[in-house]
């Protein structure tokens, strides 16, 4: 069914479990993540990005209300979350259309700016019981350029939390998004030390980049959110080259986008397990 997030994150942070939270592109992302969490018998986050919703001319409604549905008939608890957003009017329109959280994403700001920003958007959500994810110190690689350098202070954070009222925070400790290959190193003290002083739940974005014995150790070091996109899509993308290369006459999208669709859900079920999901 669909679940409050902060009903899956926050029962998830006090059992020391991680919570997979997964981009939907296409209606094909939301079958294959629900389909794949109740293999695993795990809740799941379905998230919709800025940027999906940029590639859809704009649009959130149409891939949200597919991605709400899918939801609401799952055997698992799965939440659906707007991720990244920078402009506040699509966070109200998220909210409108009945999300369960977003993430505000005014981490390129200055730091004043960021609190105000995300501030404003919190209070706005607050308001209408949705919870709130922000962003501190910037986890780069969204604009192909990768960061992994970026750290998040500990005692920053606790401040901005304080200062915005914000649910959960995405903090830089080594990745960066958008990695091909698993070569992120993960700072996995300042985890810890994160984990030791701020109040709300930790989540980790381009996770795509860490190896998977790190996610692992992210979790058990006091991450919750583990936030992961690339790495389905390129399990997507592999079993529809590898059907297309051998099958070049077919026309059908049906036919090559159900072995992308299954691919991801086998990925889904194993990553649930790395992250201690269930
Ligand atoms: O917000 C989404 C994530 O941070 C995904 O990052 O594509 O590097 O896994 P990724
Ligand atoms: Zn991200």
């Amino acid at each position: 069914p669909l679940t409050p997030t902060g009903d899956i994150v926050r029962s998830a942070a006090a059992d020391g479990r991680g919570v997979g939270a997964f981009n939907v592109i296409q209606i094909e992302h939301a079958e294959a993540l629900v389909a794949g969490a109740e293999r695993a018998g795990a809740p799941v986050i379905l998230q919709i990005s800025e940027n999906a919703v940029k590639y859809h001319g704009g649009a959130l409604e149409p891939i949200a209300l597919a991605t709400l549905a899918i939801a609401r008939s799952a055997a698992v608890p799965v939440a659906v979350h707007l991720d990244h957003a920078t402009k506040p009017e699509l966070v109200h329109e998220a909210v409108a259309l009945g999300f369960g959280s977003v993430m505000f994403d005014a981490s390129v700001l200055p730091y004043e700016e960021n609190v105000a920003a995300t501030k404003e958007v919190t209070e706005y959500c607050h308001a209408r019981g949705v919870f709130v994810e922000a962003e501190l110190g910037e986890v780069g690689g969204k604009d192909g350029v990768h960061a992994p350098g970026a750290r998040t202070n500990p005692d920053e954070a606790v401040e901005f939390v304080r200062a915005t009222g914000v649910d959960a925070l995405a903090i830089a400790v080594g990745t960066s998004h958008a990695m091909l290959e698993k070569t992120a190193a993960l700072d996995l003290d300042l985890i810890a030390a994160h984990r030791a002083v701020v109040p709300v739940p930790l989540v980790l974005h381009g996770s795509s980049g860490v190896p998977e014995d790190d996610l692992t150790r992210a979790v058990e070091a006091g991450m919750t959110k583990i936030n992961i996109a690339t790495a389905l899509n390129q399990a997507f993308t592999k079993a529809v080259r590898d059907y297309l290369a051998a099958n070049p006459t077919v026309v059908d999208t049906r036919k090559y986008l159900a072995p992308g669709r299954e691919a991801v859900a086998a990925e889904v079920t194993r990553l649930l397990g790395v992250l201690k999901a269930a």
